[in-house]
C-alpha cells in the first residue's frame, strides 16, 4: 500500500524535484502540500508549490497555505541561493490551480485526526514552523504520526547558512526543538548526506535528455541552483538536499545513518540552529533520531531520473 505523506516545503528548486519525486511514485500517496515561509516569503513559496503541481500535470493535488513567519523571530530568507522568485531558472508559467482554502496548519492537523492513527507520514523539507504550530495547536495529533522525515541540520558538515547552522532548523529553531523533542520517530536528512548528491554535469544531461517539460524544467532549475555550491564549496554540482527525503520513502535501502540523540541549540547567539548530533554516542541522552551520514548517490540519481521520466508522458 502506498504511503500516505504530506509534505510541507519552501520551494525552492531542490523542493520542486522532491515534489515531483513524490508525484512519479506509485510507493507515495501525497495528501497535501503546506507551504512555509523559508527560501523566499510565503506568497511566493505558495505560488512555487502550485506551479510544480502543475508542471507535473497534477492541478489536483491541494496546496494550502502556512505560517508566513517562525514562531519567536523574524524570517530569514536564502534568495542569494534560489535566486529572487525562489524558482529561478525554469521559464515556467504562473499556476492557475487555485490555492485550497484553509490554513496549512488547519490541514494537517484535521488530516491527522481523520486518518487511521498511525498511517501519516510528515515530511518536512522546509522551517519546521507549520509542524510545530501543529503540534502547538493540537497535542493530541503527536500520537497520531506515523513519522517524521525530514531535510535539516547537519553534524560533520556543520553549516551552511551559519558557521553552525543549516538552514531549515536556523530559521526556526524553537520550531525544530519541538519536533525532535516531539518523541515521534524521526529520521533526518542533514548536509552530510545531502552534500553527497550532487548533480554533476553527467546527471543534469540525463535529465534534460529526458525529454519532456519536466526533465527539461528540472535541468534548469539544478543549472541554476548549483553556480552557488559551486562557488562555495566547489562541488561539481548542485545538493539535491530535499529528495532525499521523497527517495528514502521510496528506497530507503539507497541511505545509512546511525539511531542517536540530536538536540537543538536555540539559545547561544553564535551557534544558534545547530543541531548537536550525538554521532559518538559520548552522552547518555537518549536517541530520538536516525540521522543520515551516507548514500549511494549513483542509485539514488537512476531512481531519480527513472521517475522523472514517468512524468508528463502520455
Ligand atoms: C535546505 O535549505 C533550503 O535552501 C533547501 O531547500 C533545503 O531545504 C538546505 O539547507
Ligand atoms: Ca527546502
Amino acid at each position: 500500500m502506498a504511503r500516505k505523506i504530506i509534505i510541507d516545503t519552501d520551494p525552492g528548486q531542490d523542493d520542486a524535484v522532491a515534489i515531483l519525486l513524490a508525484l512519479a511514485s506509485p510507493e507515495i500517496e501525497l495528501l497535501g502540500i503546506t507551504a512555509v515561509a523559508g527560501n523566499v516569503p510565503l506568497s511566493l513559496t505558495q505560488k512555487n508549490a502550485r506551479i510544480v503541481c502543475e508542471l507535473a500535470g497534477r492541478p489536483d493535488i491541494r496546496v494550502f497555505a502556512g505560517c508566513e513567519a517562525p514562531l519567536k523571530r523574524p524570517l530569514v530568507t536564502a534568495e542569494h541561493v534560489h535566486g529572487k522568485t525562489g524558482l529561478d531558472g525554469p521559464n515556467l508559467p504562473d499556476p492557475t490551480m487555485p490555492l485550497a482554502e484553509g490554513h496549512a496548519v488547519d490541514f494537517i492537523i484535521e488530516t491527522l485526526r481523520e486518518k487511521p492513527a498511525g498511517t501519516v507520514t510528515l515530511c518536512p523539507i522546509g522551517p519546521l514552523t507549520n509542524i510545530a504550530t501543529a503540534f502547538l495547536r493540537a497535542p493530541d495529533i503527536v500520537e497520531r504520526v506515523q513519522e517524521i522525515v525530514l531535510m535539516g541540520g547537519a553534524y560533520f558538515e556543520v553549516g551552511n547558512i551559519t558557521p553552525a547552522a543549516e538552514f531549515n532548523i536556523y530559521v526556526d529553531p524553537e520550531a525544530a526543538e519541538i519536533v525532535f523533542r516531539s518523541g515521534i520517530p524521526l529520521t533526518v536528512m542533514p548536509l552530510d548526506v545531502t552534500h553527497k548528491v550532487l548533480v554533476t554535469k553527467a546527471r543534469n544531461d540525463a535529465f534534460r535528455a529526458l525529454g519532456t517539460p519536466v526533465g527539461r524544467a528540472v535541468a534548469a532549475m539544478t543549472d541554476f541552483f548549483e553556480r552557488f555550491d559551486k562557488e562555495k564549496y566547489g562541488s561539481d554540482g548542485a545538493p539535491l538536499h530535499d529528495p532525499c527525503v521523497t527517495a528514502w520513502l521510496i528506497r530507503p535501502e539507497l541511505f545509512s545513518g546511525r539511531h542517536i540523540n540530536v538536540e537543538i541549540e536555540t539559545v547561544s547567539d553564535l551557534t544558534r540552529g545547530m543541531t548537536v548530533a550525538d554521532w559518538w554516542r559520548v552522552t547518555d541522552r537518549a536517541p530520538n533520531a536516525t540521522f543520515i551520514g551516507d548514500v549511494d548517490a549513483d542509485g539514488f540519481f537512476a531512481l531519480l531520473t527513472e521517475r522523472l521520466g514517468r512524468l508528463g508522458r502520455a
